[in-house]
């Protein structure tokens, strides 16, 4: 049952073309439409509907978070990792939702620092992934000089999958190695509206040293090997323009043979089968209202397995008893009769009050516990200081909540009233002081702090303890209250956990 859903997310750095990607993919997918259309589907489609009216009346803008497309009988959900200059723990987590990721290169910048970063933690979960290649209708670098990059900086074989026949101004198609076959340019817009010929009769036509480059392309790199693929080992390259269409067609088409359908998710040491029949799903997101005035949160699960009906009785690890999912956000929803079930890959919208947060295990018997979300140890700590100390109940309250969405992490230091705040990205700093302003009223500055980085402390209780009493002046509680170490410098982080080998100074925080 489950085979036919494809979960994944694009990764890239700003500029390369992710959104541009997105649109041609859903477009292709035929998930929008033309403007007027949007709109009359809109409206005869209640199931649909559903989640725009929530929007519409408290200002919440999911749609982008998780965007449903179908072709050819298979269902992409595709999620979006936000795509600031900065990124935050959101853009982590999202990725620890999906089974696939598309990894999207400018060909004339090649590999830039946030597609290495957000690479980097795919790997960590061994998350396949398939390049592709934009802006080829650009001038850019040489082929060999891209593939090689890609293999080198990343660690990675490259098997290309298809390759320009000329690139900017010289650009006169796609080869597809696979088909043989040539899409060409059309038009005063040189874009791909459909026209494909065999690459024989085309072969004859080419300068001597792009037919020699292309064949050495295709010759010189290894075969696309499946296993290795989704191990994390190998990745399919494709070449395209997104602006211009080209190379679409084809990512659709490998995403559906060869991306991974939902993998079972570690729970401890079991592992989730998607084919269990108890429904189980994890909060990877949770995303405020805009609206001042609401409260309301809608927390994003990732359906790990069974089949969701709505207002089923499902179980949040974090509160014990169950809740009623009465009105779930369905993104796969275009047809009425399949808007009330969600499948294992599917994500659901879950409307709350603040009782579901990020990291969250949600099921029928309450007994499973995914693991493997991580909190990041922060890169940037500042002290926060209230512009109206009478504000601190507010305040609380607002730190609590942000960092329950995963927009900061807070620390309560055990000695002291000076809260700190901890991002991985300085642009998380701006959010936050706006959303304390906007939405809780409250005005607040940030100041530097005595700390450098945050470890979380894990050992047997007697050390624990035990290192509590000497080092009171550097522990904080985390909103979980759990104990955090606050180190002045990585070398004090050394240093401490060489000093206590009992513990574990640990960067990272699963719950
Ligand atoms: P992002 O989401 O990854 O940040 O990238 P986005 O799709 O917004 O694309 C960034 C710019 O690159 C856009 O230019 C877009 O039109 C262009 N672009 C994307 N794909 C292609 C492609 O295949 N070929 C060419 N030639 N251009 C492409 P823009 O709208 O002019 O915005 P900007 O340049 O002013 O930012």
């Amino acid at each position: 049952m489950t085979s036919n859903r494809r979960t994944f997310a694009i990764i890239s750095h700003p500029d390369a073309g992710k959104t541009t990607l997105t649109e041609k993919l859903l477009l292709q997918g035929g998930a929008i439409h033309l403007a007027g259309e949007v709109k009359a589907r809109g409206q005869a489609r209640r199931a649909r509907s559903d989640w725009m009216k929530i929007e519409q009346q408290r200002g919440i803008s999911v749609t982008s978070s998780v965007m449903t497309f179908e072709k050819d009988g298979i269902t992409f959900n595709l999620l979006d990792t936000p795509g600031h200059e900065d990124f935050s723990e959101d853009t982590y987590r999202t990725l620890t939702a999906v089974d696939s990721a598309i990894m999207v290169i400018d060909a004339a910048k090649g590999i830039e620092p946030q597609t290495r970063k957000l690479f980097e933690v795919c790997r960590l979960r061994s998350v396949p992934i398939i390049t592709f290649v934009n802006k080829v209708d650009r001038e850019g670098r040489s082929l060999f000089e891209i593939l090689d990059e890609v293999a080198d900086a990343l660690a990675l074989d490259v098997s290309p999958q298809s390759a320009p026949l000329g690139m900017g101004g010289l650009f006169t198609g796609i080869l597809d190695f696979a088909s043989d076959t040539v899409t060409r340019p059309e038009g005063d817009s040189r874009e791909y509206l459909g026209k494909r010929e065999a690459f024989a009769g085309v072969a004859g036509d080419l300068p001597g040293d792009l037919a020699e480059e292309i064949e050495l392309v295709r010759e010189g790199y290894p075969e696309f090997d499946l296993e290795a693929y989704r191990h994390g080992d190998l990745t399919p390259v494709f070449f395209g323009s997104a602006l211009k269409n080209f190379g679409v067609e084809e990512l659709i088409a490998a995403i559906a043979k060869w991306a991974p359908p939902p993998r079972p998710q570690p729970a401890g040491e079991e592992q989730i089968s998607p084919d269990r029949d108890e429904v189980t799903g994890f909060i990877f997101k949770v995303q405020a209202n805009m609206d001042p005035n609401h409260r309301d949160r809608i927390a994003f699960m990732r359906q790990v397995s069974g089949t969701f009906k709505r207002g089923m009785k499902l179980t949040p690890s974090g509160l014990g008893k169950p809740i009623a999912i009465h009105s779930p956000i369905l993104f796969f929803a275009q047809d009425r009769e399949l808007a009330d079930t969600a499948e294992a890959g599917d994500i659901i919208g879950i409307p709350n009050h603040g009782t579901l947060r990020v990291g969250d295990t949600l099921s029928e018997k309450n007994q499973v516990r995914f693991t493997g979300l991580p909190n990041f140890a922060p890169e940037i700590l500042r002290r926060i200081v209230l512009v109206d100390p009478t504000k601190t109940k507010q305040l609380r309250k607002a730190l609590d909540d942000l960092s329950e969405e995963g927009v900061i992490q807070v620390f309560y230091p055990e000695i002291g009233g000076q809260w700190i705040v901890g991002v991985v990205g300085q642009l998380q700093l701006d959010v936050l002081v706006s959303r304390l302003e906007a939405e809780y009223k409250v005005g607040a500055n940030l100041e530097a702090s005595p700390f450098a980085t945050a470890r979380w402390l894990k050992g047997d209780q007697k050390a624990m303890d035990e290192f509590e009493k000497f080092n009171r002046a550097n522990l904080a509680r985390d909103r979980d209250g759990d104990l955090v170490f606050m180190a002045k410098s990585p070398w004090d982080v050394g240093y401490q956990q060489e000093k206590n080998p009992d513990l574990t100074f640990s960067a990272t925080k699963e719950r």
